[in-house]
């Protein structure tokens, strides 16, 4: 099968945790992981950069091991942005169409209407989501050129950060030496990465747990209607552990992926761990109950404010196809049972899409991964990073239709992406995020 062999690299930098993961893009358009690299993420706290110096030297150590494994060099990177900053709301653009028949440059005008809204100074717009588009009375249109009528009007979700907050993120991958080709909000890229089509359609919430911070993303009818970002995760579960079970917080870590359970009714009254104690003090044994004691308030909490914001959406009753947990807390032995209980829908863990290890040929469409590393990556833990791989993987699919050459590095040929490009590239762009 023919390469396009165009490197495309994601890097998520999360609050737990950077990944890098390196993707070499097929002229299928599927992509064939081929090198990942993680490195514990200490500069980032909420979701915001804290300090510099830790966060570059942590994408640097995720970098350089991603390179490492792929045998390339990582110039140029999708990253993604997280934190409580972010906030979303929904919003609409109407113009008349000037020729009878929707064009190119309605289409144009219209976005740009949709995103005359009013923002604070501080803060910008990173994403403008297409959700429907509307010609006359005709509704739930996804491409609307070529439709006769008078008025077009497009409805988007937009998501605001603040300007700091993305710029300490671009910052310190370009001091890594990285360039910056496109940010993206960790649970659009999560729920790219995890998301089955007719889970959108049917209605679905996409919830991302990872260390400090808890992403939700809500899609209805296979676009996306609610986004939100909670300043709580896994991370308060480990420092629950560390009080409560007198333990430092490395061995908290340690007891929490090996015996915890965040529901404790599935643990046995007999079932012991063992905890090393603070201060060097000899280990003590401890019920297993008990720490999950600890968690279960916790996550409950965690799942009673993601209830909040289902209900703030209004789409509470349309979630036919329920939750999708991801990120790493999301592998918690019985977070998705706790889940039911509290939100009273179903709840599944998120895996990130694989195809086969041919690929399954699903249309022979991109958007999958093949092949290569995919068994390395088969975690809830890389979502994000692999939802930044394929939303990169799309754009080459789209941008360059020939094969990139053999230069076996990250840099892609339209490098300088991050200014805006032509309106086709534009359009093309905010499709690809919609649908
Ligand atoms: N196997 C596991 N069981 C329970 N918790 C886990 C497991 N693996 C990771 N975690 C927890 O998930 C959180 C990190 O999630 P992740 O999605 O990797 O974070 P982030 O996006 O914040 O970098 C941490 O609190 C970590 O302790
Ligand atoms: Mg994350």
């Amino acid at each position: 099968m023919g390469r396009k062999d165009e490197i495309v690299v994601g890097l998520d930098v999360g609050t737990h945790k950077v990944v890098a993961v390196v993707g070499d893009v097929k002229t299928d358009g599927t992509v064939e992981i081929i090198g990942v690299g993680s490195s514990p993420s200490n500069g980032i706290m909420k979701g915001v950069v804290v300090n510099v110096n830790q966060t570059m030297e942590a994408i640097q150590r995720a970098v350089h091991e991603a390179e490492l494994m792929a045998g390339c060099t990582v110039n140029a990177v999708y990253v993604s942005v997280s934190g409580a900053h972010l906030k979303s709301f929904n919003n609409r653009g109407v113009v008349a169409v000037q020729s009878r028949v929707v064009g190119e440059q309605d289409v144009e005008r219209v976005l740009e209407n949709a995103k005359a809204a009013q923002i604070p100074a501080d803060r910008q717009i990173i994403h403008t989501v297409p959700q429907e588009f509307v010609v006359d009375d005709n509704d739930g249109i996804r491409q609307p050129l070529g439709i006769a009528g008078s008025r077009l009007q497009v409805n988007v979700h937009v998501v605001t950060a603040l300007v700091s907050g993305v710029q300490n993120v671009i910052q310190c991958a370009e001091r890594a030496g990285l360039h910056v080709l496109k940010t993206s909000a960790e649970m659009i890229a999560s729920a790219k990465a995890v998301l089955e089509e007719d889970e959108k359609e049917l209605g679905v919430v996409l919830v991302d747990i990872g260390g400090g911070t808890t992403d939700v993303a809500i899609f209805h009818n296979g676009f996306i209607v609610h986004s939100a970002v909670l300043p709580v995760g896994g991370d308060h579960v480990t420092k629950d552990i560390a009080v409560g079970l007198r333990t430092p917080k490395a061995e908290a870590e340690r007891i929490k992926i090996q015996h915890g359970c965040a529901l404790s009714t599935l643990v046995g009254e007999d079932e012991v761990i063992e905890v090393a104690c603070v201060g060097g003090r000899e280990a003590i044994e401890r019920k297993r109950k008990l720490l999950c004691d600890i968690i279960e308030p916790r996550i409950e909490e965690v799942y009673h404010l993601i209830e909040r914001e289902i209900q703030a959406s209004n789409f509470a009753d349309v979630l036919g196809s329920g939750v999708v947990i991801t990120g790493g807390t999301s592998l918690l032995p019985g977070c998705a049972e706790l889940g039911e209980d509290v939100l009273g829908h179903p709840v599944r863990v998120g895996y990130p899409r694989l195809g086969g290890s041919g690929g399954n040929g699903s249309g022979g469409r991109g958007g999958m991964i093949v092949g290569g590393l995919r068994d390395l990556v088969n975690s809830p833990i890389y979502s994000t990073a692999l939802g930044l791989v394929l939303q990169a993987a799309e754009d080459d699919v789209g941008d360059n239709g020939t094969p990139g050459g053999n230069s076996r590095t990250a840099i892609r040929r339209n490098g300088s992406k991050g200014a805006p490009g032509g309106w086709v590239d534009k359009m093309r762009d905010w499709m690809r995020q919609a649908f």
